[in-house]
């Protein structure tokens, strides 16, 4: 398994487990399932409300001994609503318990965006709070504290432009190690990527089938389908794999992280397959040619009427 090392040794497999859309007795099962196929890094968030059956889960492997808590890469992500520094902590201790951890391996902001304490979900803009309120920064400092402490190992960065990572950068004192953005042929983040590789972060991506299985509320219409589209239905083709493999092998061909979601055992097994394989480079010119800019996750959900925030002012 192709890993990546951070500055301390500590060795992150880049083939990861996505758990966002694992739903009630799914997440689980994959997790379970995921763990005796042989993956070692989970991705895990507070907002997939699924923690607490992933921690089941987790208890129980290491339980019948199917694996290590040393030998597994667990991160999470710290929500919205708990950005002022207070909350920062408790937030993180929840999410150790959920997941019947003493630490976590990775530690991400979630988003760029501040949702009022108390609700998980924002009813309108008024319950968004604006980063003058939260500043990224005050959120950042008490994320460095929990690593001081040693809750969790590494702190990183996720849905965050080159800009505020920027930001974070000149007034942190823990460096942020690692950044997760929705990454696939069509949205390539090819600039994000090498300013990463250039600031020593690591980079993970997420989304990278397309995410299909997104809750209505937060799909396109007319949206394009990675995994049918012709020219990686053509690769897949020319190379023995399936379409889901080559996005899958297209991340790890780049030297990027990537967390495919599926809580189906055999594409469980198909996607794990896929992060030994390395495509032709003829075949990473092609799909280098879908590039879009498409985000998948648009982030529409901070942009409703009223909010401090917009597309521009998320994204940029
Ligand atoms: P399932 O959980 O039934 O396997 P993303 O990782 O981009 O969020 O995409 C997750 C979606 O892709 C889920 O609907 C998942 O379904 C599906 N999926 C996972 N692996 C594959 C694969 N190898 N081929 C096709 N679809 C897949």
């Amino acid at each position: 398994m192709k890993v990546y090392t951070y500055s301390n040794r500590d060795q992150m497999p880049l083939m990861g487990l996505g758990t966002w859309k694992s739903n009630d007795g799914e997440a689980y099962r994959a997790v379970r399932e995921a763990i005796r196929i042989g993956y070692r890094h989970l991705d895990c968030a507070s907002r997939y409300e699924n923690e607490a059956e992933i921690g089941q889960a987790l208890g129980d492997a290491f339980a019948e001994g199917d694996v290590e808590r040393e030998q597994l890469w667990v991160t999470s992500k710290l929500w919205n609503n708990a950005h002022y520094p207070d909350d920062v902590r408790p937030a993180l201790v929840q999410t150790l318990t959920d997941l019947r951890l003493d630490y976590l391996d990775l530690y991400l902001m979630h988003w760029p965006v501040a949702i009022r304490p108390g609700m998980l979900m924002p009813a309108s803009g008024n319950d968004l709070l604006s980063l003058d309120i939260v500043p990224l920064s005050s959120t950042w400092q008490a994320m460095e504290a929990c690593c001081r402490e040693g809750l969790v190992r590494h702190i990183g960065l996720s849905n965050f432009s080159i800009s505020k990572t920027r930001d974070i950068l000149t007034t942190c004192q823990i460096r942020p190690e690692n950044m997760q953005v929705e990454s696939h042929p069509f949205m390539q983040q090819e600039e994000l990527l090498s300013f990463c590789q250039r600031q020593g972060l690591s980079f993970t991506a997420y989304s990278p089938l397309g995410s299909q299985d997104r809750p209505p509320r937060v799909r396109g219409v007319d949206e394009p389908v990675l995994l049918e589209h012709t020219l990686i239905r053509q690769v897949a083709q020319e190379s023995g794999l399936t379409p889901g493999q080559v996005l899958i092998a297209w991340a790890i061909t780049r030297g990027t992280s990537v967390i495919p979601k599926s809580a189906n055992p055999e594409r469980l097994r198909q996607n794990f397959a896929a992060a030994s394989v390395t495509l032709h480079p003829d075949h990473m010119a092609l799909l280098h040619g879908l590039e879009r800019g498409f985000r998948y996750v648009s982030g529409s959900l901070w942009t409703v009427p009223d909010s401090p925030y917009s597309f521009d002012s998320l994204w940029s």
